[in-house]
């Protein structure tokens, strides 16, 4: 006994050998799983160093995941601190991280209500439409245009909508109006055609909320204006007692497939009432399997993203009181049971899927 479950925690260390959830994603028609990370040393994860080398062997990973995107360092307090004086240096940390261990790069966030900028938020009674729309252009087009061709995807704009499914009276909207997502993907579509452009939003995961509503409506704005929008992100922050059903993403992801070319879920966590025990943990497991269950279901679902993958340097924490245990691997390295219901999955869906081709072969040959 005592054995088996020294073997066990050995195999569960060796994370990095037995690596496979892109692998798996694959197999069952998914374009990437992938995990966002932020760059050594900052906020979340600056205390915890020491865990550094193990947590990149599993980050970088091929098998474990296919695709990355910076949880932070392509935001705009980062990349403009003052009015056009551009830094890239944490965005290059995951960039080339990407190139170097052949990852998608999903990019994170041209316009944001959130972490702007001080400058930005300073200029608040001051901003004119003028002013302000040709911030927003040159932003756009310096940093979409510094990452031109190694983007995936770019998140053009995040969390437009309020709970209510009415536009966010952010700064932005407050003097442009809905002028401004549209000015934000008619920019990006001009700097980075080869990018595919997305709208980002949490709590658009289920099919009934005022909130997917919004979100449908404002696809429908700019594809009546003529402007491109390539793709939906669901940020799907969710969590472990409440979380959507694999019929209700399904539902959502049908209704977003009817208006754009992709849709992902491009934040994935499940955080949990602390502290951990069987019950939440088996809820969590629920959870992640819906979401991979629900993408691999919907055609034009392309991927998923976990928003980073290691409990130590989630957001969670700190944003949500109480709650954790988000992510996949605990602060010990070992995994959550989620890990191994998720594997189950894919093999579940991608066996099915194995044995229709079969079958659409049989009938083709057979004419
Ligand atoms: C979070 C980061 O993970 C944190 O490190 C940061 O302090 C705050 O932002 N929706 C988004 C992400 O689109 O950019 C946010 O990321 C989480 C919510």
């Amino acid at each position: 006994m005592r054995l088996s479950t020294s073997l066990l925690t050995a195999a569960t260390l060796l994370s990095p050998a037995t690596a496979q959830l892109d692998k798996l994603a694959k197999q069952a028609g998914l374009k990437y799983f992938g995990a966002a990370t932020d760059t050594p040393g900052q906020r979340e994860r600056a205390p915890y160093a020491a865990s550094y080398t193990q947590y990149d062997a599993i980050l970088k990973s091929p098998d474990e995941f296919g695709q990355t995107t910076p949880t932070n360092g392509m935001k705009w307090l980062f990349t403009e601190p003052q009015p056009g004086l551009f830094n890239f240096t944490e965005g290059d940390y995951v960039a080339d991280l990407a190139g170097t261990t052949r990852k998608l790069l999903r990019c994170h966030a041209l316009v944001w209500h959130n972490q702007l900028a001080p400058w930005v938020d300073a200029a608040n009674a001051t901003w004119t439409k003028e002013t302000l729309s040709a911030a927003i252009t040159r932003h756009i087009r310096a940093v979409a245009g510094y990452y031109r061709g190694r983007c995936y995807a770019w998140d053009v704009v995040n969390e437009a909508l309020d709970e209510d499914g009415t536009y966010r009276k952010s700064l932005f909207y407050n003097v442009l109006g809905e002028e401004y997502i549209k000015l934000a993907f008619r920019t990006a579509a001009e700097v980075d055609p080869g990018a595919a452009l997305y709208y980002n939003d949490y709590g658009i995961e289920r099919p009934a909320s005022v909130k997917t509503a919004g979100a449908i409506r404002l696809i429908k704005m700019l594809k009546d204006a003529g402007i491109r929008i390539d793709g939906v992100g669901l940020q799907a922050h969710l969590h472990a007692d409440v979380h959507p059903s694999e019929a209700d993403l399904v539902a959502t992801g049908q209704q977003f497939s009817e208006l754009v070319r992709e849709v992902a879920f491009t934040e994935l966590d499940v955080r949990i009432e602390m502290p951990v025990n069987d019950t939440n943990l088996a809820w969590q497991t629920d959870a992640y399997q819906a979401v991979v269950g629900a993408c691999i279901k919907v055609k034009k679902c392309v991927g998923i993203t976990l928003w980073d993958f290691y409990d130590p340097f989630s957001w969670v924490p700190d944003v949500f009181a109480g709650q954790g245990a988000a992510l996949l691997w605990f602060a010990d390295f070992s995994k959550h049971p989620a890990y191994d219901g998720m594997v189950q999955t894919f093999k579940k869906l991608a066996g099915e899927r194995k044995k229709k081709d079969c079958k659409k072969k049989r009938r083709a040959i057979r004419g």
